[in-house]
């Protein structure tokens, strides 16, 4: 499977969002990416690496919601959903592969990869002139 590549697309210019986004990227990449080792070892690269993106993804979506909240954002509610839902069934997908459905990674990546892309391409940019007004009010 190809590596996300970053473009200016997927970018909100609310530089602390665009740098979180880059960084779930960055793990996403490396989960696509983990090398052809002995199974043991590759399973243990993707373990720890599915777990980095759930906890990066969890914090993520804690600071968005932080500023879609300071932002009286009016579709925080429905975005919250859309969080909710991709956590669950994130963490469903990660502990089915971790206690050894092992033939799922790629359809894990494959879910990730659409999801990620799709909601920081729509979802995200929805908020991006409500949060960028509190910015610029609040002089960042
Ligand atoms: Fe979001």
């Amino acid at each position: 499977m190809d590596k996300i590549q970053w473009t200016k697309d997927y970018e909100t210019g609310i530089d602390r969002i665009d740098f979180q986004h880059r960084s779930l990227v960055n793990i996403l990449n490396d989960l696509i990416s983990v090398p052809n080792l002995e199974a043991s070892q590759r399973h243990l690269v993707l373990d720890v690496t599915m777990d980095a993106l759930l906890k990066y993804t969890v914090y993520h979506f804690e600071s968005e919601e932080k500023f879609m909240k300071d932002a009286n954002y009016p579709k925080i509610v429905e975005h919250i959903k859309e969080h909710e839902a991709l956590k669950k069934t994130a963490i469903e997908f990660v502990s089915r592969f971790q206690k050894g459905e092992r033939d799922i990674e790629k359809q894990i990546i494959q879910f990730l990869r659409n999801w990620l892309l799709n909601h920081i391409g729509k979802s995200d940019m929805d908020y991006v002139p409500y949060v960028m007004k509190i910015q610029d009010a609040q002089g960042f």
